[in-house]
């Protein structure tokens, strides 16, 4: 293969590309990214999270009295807060009984580490007394532990800190009072301190870590079908999710378990901050997914035309919570959470794969009108609608075109075949048309692996996306985080246990386009000695320059089941005696472990230079 670059030709592209999508799906936010330790800590799991398929995901799931001479209900008529209205009841005869946790799939504490431990707690009846805390594991063995104060006859928040004695994978968390009384406990808490960025309610070092480490551009979040839930009741009100933890509302999530909201729209904002990342919350378009009810007996496709002011306005307050002054009202509760300084929001999704409907339509344009009178500097992202077997994206592009949306998400999981075959998809956009954002992709074969072969089709699309990066303002991969025994979506971008975080192949792929962006795209022509339509399909290149470095960069995908021999020259010019870096993923096509191997050179080397077969090659050329 030969490989011709023409820098007189460059043009520019997004500097925003390449991102990444959170939805709480798999056990993403509550036992995964979000850093609690204690499983259902609000006694607020209802057999409707699951949509009545798990009878014993009830407000006492997770917790279990041990011992005699007590007992445990739950009440909800006096609680902390109206928003998290139940709490545990611990009628305690004789000091012994404990109240235990077993966290999201046991607890895992760290030798010598530290751990926030916090509850609400009261004694309405009986004598006033202590709560001794403690970590245990089957055995009995105590990793920590601390006393509360007395406790008496109102609410009152405790606050501890516990330091871990020994490394333990699978303790619980126990509770016992040492007084004999009516206990009321709520928002029982243990998050470690060593949080990614070290924030209070903060995220999981070593799984937000590898996420930043994608250097996404932007984050996408809260979904997906999570952002537009399944009935208009289940929708996603990010107001909810903000402020103190015992004030938020915590909701269903359509995956079929709990959302605690501790997780909620600061934390987001404060992460996409923290990883440099554009923040891009989605808000349903007033409608759930695919108006989950449209034409149902008794149901609605979408909130009510009486309500939709008020939801525009909830939109609108968004934007003033991300960027207002602190003298405004949502500005102010931004500053009380701790981030005076705006977040510097500047997109805003509207919809997700919704259903193209006149209930649709209605609620978004009177959304769209609204941002775009109030807020016209936030590029509002519209949706084309869903990813359906026969659906064109035609009535959702009818519409961008019809109000002028400046961008649009697109979704398609295909097989490797599509992605091969489909990679001049962008290079027929009009450009006088809306924008893309290409909010959810991947490639799926049979089985559903993450594998070489799935991972090599997305690195060789994504050639065609940043040539087209024009037109394509964004792209991130779907979904991004599973744990193991709660994964619900195949393939996943991140596999992760409570110890273990394993970043898949498409991990390394979406890594390395992060890692690797450009703000200027250079045309590349390429002739291939053997020009069959196979053949040329599998191979694929894109060079782009980042003009902060002014490196140069150099991206090769080569699907063939055999080394490609290529040069790489300049249309004018040489690369002379540059310093590059090379990094190389290559694998069998089953392949689910491959790593890239990075090797220095010198850019005279890309005159003859060697694809392996299955591979993704990657030269960043440093030409300062
Ligand atoms: O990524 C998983 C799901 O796929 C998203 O929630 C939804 O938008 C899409 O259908």
């Amino acid at each position: 293969a030969k490989f011709s670059l023409d820098v007189s030709k460059s043009k520019k592209i997004s500097t925003t590309l390449v991102g990444i999508f959170f939805e709480d799906l798999n056990y993403a936010a509550d036992g995964g990214l979000y850093a609690e330790l204690v499983q259902n800590r609000d006694f607020e799991y209802k057999i409707s999270d699951t949509k009545g398929r798990d009878a014993s995901w009830t407000s006492t799931k997770a917790w279990t009295l041990k011992g005699e001479n007590a007992t445990l209900t739950i009440d909800s008529i006096a609680p902390i807060h109206p928003n998290n209205p139940h709490y545990a009841k611990l009628s305690i005869a004789k000091v012994g009984a404990a109240l235990v946790n077993e966290g999201f799939d046991g607890i895992v504490m760290k030798a010598g580490e530290k751990y926030d431990f916090s509850l609400f707690a009261r004694i309405p009846e009986g004598k006033a007394g202590k709560l001794l805390v403690r970590l245990v594991d089957k055995n009995g063995t105590i990793y920590g532990e601390t006393t509360t104060p007395n406790m008496t006859t109102n609410w009152r928040n405790y606050k501890s800190v516990i330091t871990a004695k020994k490394s333990v994978v699978d303790a619980h968390l126990e509770i016992i009072p040492q007084t004999t009384a009516t206990i009321h406990l709520d928002l029982i808490s243990l998050f470690p301190q060593k949080t990614f960025k070290e924030h209070k309610n903060g995220l999981r070092a070593d799984l937000a870590q590898t996420l930043a480490d994608l250097q996404p551009k932007f984050m996408r979040f809260p979904g997906g079908c999570v952002a537009h839930g399944d009935g208009i009741a289940n929708i996603y009100n990010w107001k909810n999710t903000i402020g103190p933890l015992e004030a938020r509302t915590p909701m269903r999530n359509i995956w079929g378990y709990h959302q605690t909201v501790g997780l909620g729209y600061f934390e987001y904002f404060q992460f996409s901050e923290d990883m440099g990342a554009e923040p891009l919350p989605v808000i349903a378009a007033g409608v759930p997914c695919q108006n989950s009810s449209v034409g149902g007996p008794g149901q609605q496709g979408g909130i009510p035309m009486c309500d939709m002011d008020n939801y525009v306005q909830d939109i609108l307050d968004l934007v003033e919570y991300a960027n207002g002054a602190v003298t405004t009202k949502w500005g102010k509760k931004r500053a009380e959470a701790g981030h005076p300084k705006p977040f510097n929001l500047k997109y805003v999704g509207i919809g997700n794969e919704d259903l193209i409907t006149d209930i649709f339509e209605e609620r978004f344009t009177m959304i769209f009108k609204a941002m775009k009178e109030k807020h016209p500097e936030i590029t509002v992202i519209g949706t084309v609608g869903p990813n359906f077997e026969g659906t064109d994206y035609q009535e959702g592009w009818d519409i961008a075109s019809k109000l002028g949306v400046p961008m649009v998400d697109e979704h398609y999981y295909q097989s490797p075949a599509w992605f091969i075959y489909n990679q001049e998809y962008y290079d027929q956009y009009d450009r006088s048309k809306s924008k893309v954002y290409l909010g959810e992709y991947a490639a799926h074969l049979p089985g559903r692996p993450n594998n070489i072969e799935t991972a090599l089709a997305e690195a060789l699309y994504l050639t065609s996306v940043e040539r087209n990066g024009d037109v394509v303002s964004m792209a991130s991969y779907a979904p991004l985080l599973a744990k193991d025994k709660h994964t619900q979506w195949n393939p996943d971008l991140i596999y992760f246990n409570n110890t273990e975080v394993r970043p898949t192949v498409g991990y390394e792929v979406q890594k390395l386009y992060g890692e690797n962006a450009g703000d200027q795209y250079i045309p590349t022509e390429i002739s291939l000695s053997n020009n069959q339509e196979n053949v040329k399909n599998r191979i694929a290149i894109s060079v782009v320059r980042d003009t902060k470095s002014n490196d140069l960069i150099v991206k090769m995908v080569n699907m063939l089941p055999v080394t490609v021999n290529a040069s790489v020259a300049l249309k004018d010019g040489n690369f002379g005696n540059s310093e590059t870096i090379k990094t190389v993923l290559k694998g069998t096509p089953n392949d689910k472990n491959a790593k890239p191997v990075v090797s220095k050179g010198i850019a005279t080397e890309l005159n003859s230079v060697s694809l392996p077969a299955y591979s993704f090659t990657v030269y960043r050329i440093n030409q300062s």
